[in-house]
């Protein structure tokens, strides 16, 4: 299988070019689908304090053979830890769910504009960064206004912004702004959660043009257009093709035929989403 290049973040680190997602799957299950992901070949893992699945992410990555620095976790700060003692107190359990000494991505998983507590909170993430506890820190689900905020009040840009972005959502103007502050886009439910997306004639028509699943499709188009994808499957062939999609390239025709579906949100809006 060949390799995709790796994205550089804006703190001299590195990320694989593309992740395994953790949303939905607890217990034996998630430990499991870690498990097959990591021998599949996946060194990013997306998990957060909200799916209630970090210990069994945790012991996975331990058990997996795979050397602890070759692997990279994600969590989310949740936002009943929203603050700044709360997000240091809530690191912390996650830390500790996860059998880790150290995290190599964190981010706040949504913005929560209404408790206005953010900017404390990415201060709080600032600090776990400085002490080295996290290796890079980031944001999730965050528009441009709240982006400019953190930066502003705190001259830390995050490394990440972790968005739901798919064909079906094209967010041409979140990546736009990601990418004009120095922020790499991680895009969530990226195969638009599976059905429907992947049964779309439009996206079937470009698959069958390079001989590769619908999914393959979806997830190359993400990578030509610079964002690093979050997919989740349970299942371990799946897992394996989705991490496939280096070998074709889609043309500009197929760019824009996956790019022009109707659109609409899946989940939550960043400016009235509540945890
Ligand atoms: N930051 C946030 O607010 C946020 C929100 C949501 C999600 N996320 C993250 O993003 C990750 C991905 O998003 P998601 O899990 O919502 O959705 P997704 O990855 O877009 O879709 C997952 C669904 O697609 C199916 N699937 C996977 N590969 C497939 C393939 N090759 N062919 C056909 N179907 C396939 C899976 O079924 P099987 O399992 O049966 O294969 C599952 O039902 C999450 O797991 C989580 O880590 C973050």
């Amino acid at each position: 299988m060949t390799a995709l290049p790796t994205f550089s973040l804006n703190d001299g680190h590195t990320l694989p070019a593309l992740g395994f997602g953790t949303w939905r799957v607890a217990g034996e299950e998630a430990e499991e689908e870690v498990r097959s992901a990591l021998a599949a070949g996946y060194r990013l893992i997306d998990t957060a304090a909200s799916y209630g699945n970090e210990r069994e992410v945790g012991t996975a990555v331990a058990g997996s053979g795979v050397p602890r620095e070759q692997v990279l976790v994600t969590s989310k700060l949740r936002g009943a830890d929203q603050g700044y003692d709360a997000a240091l107190r809530g690191f912390e359990r996650t830390l500790g769910a996860l059998g880790l000494d150290r995290l190599d991505l964190h981010l706040i998983h949504w913005p929560l504009p209404a408790r206005d507590l953010y900017v404390d909170s990415w201060r709080a993430l600032i600090r776990l960064r400085e002490e080295g506890a996290v290796r890079s820190i980031g944001v999730s689900n965050f528009t441009a206004a709240h982006l400019d905020r953190i930066i502003g009040e705190t001259g830390v840009v995050p490394a990440v912004n972790q968005i739901e972005l798919h064909p079906g959502f094209v967010q041409e103007e979140m990546r736009a702004a990601n990418a004009e502050r120095g922020i790499v886009t991680e895009s969530w439910g990226p195969l638009g959660r599976g059905k429907g997306l992947l049964e779309a004639p439009e996206v079937r028509a470009v698959a069958d043009a390079h001989g590769v699943s619908p999914a393959q499709a979806v997830l190359r188009w993400q990578h030509q257009l610079g964002v690093l994808p979050l997919p989740k499957s349970a299942d371990p062939q799946r897992q394996r093709d989705n991490l496939d999609v280096a070998g074709f390239t889609l043309t500009g025709e197929e760019m824009a035929r996956l790019g022009s579906l109707p659109q609409r949100r899946l989940g939550g809006d960043p400016d009235t989403h509540e945890e």
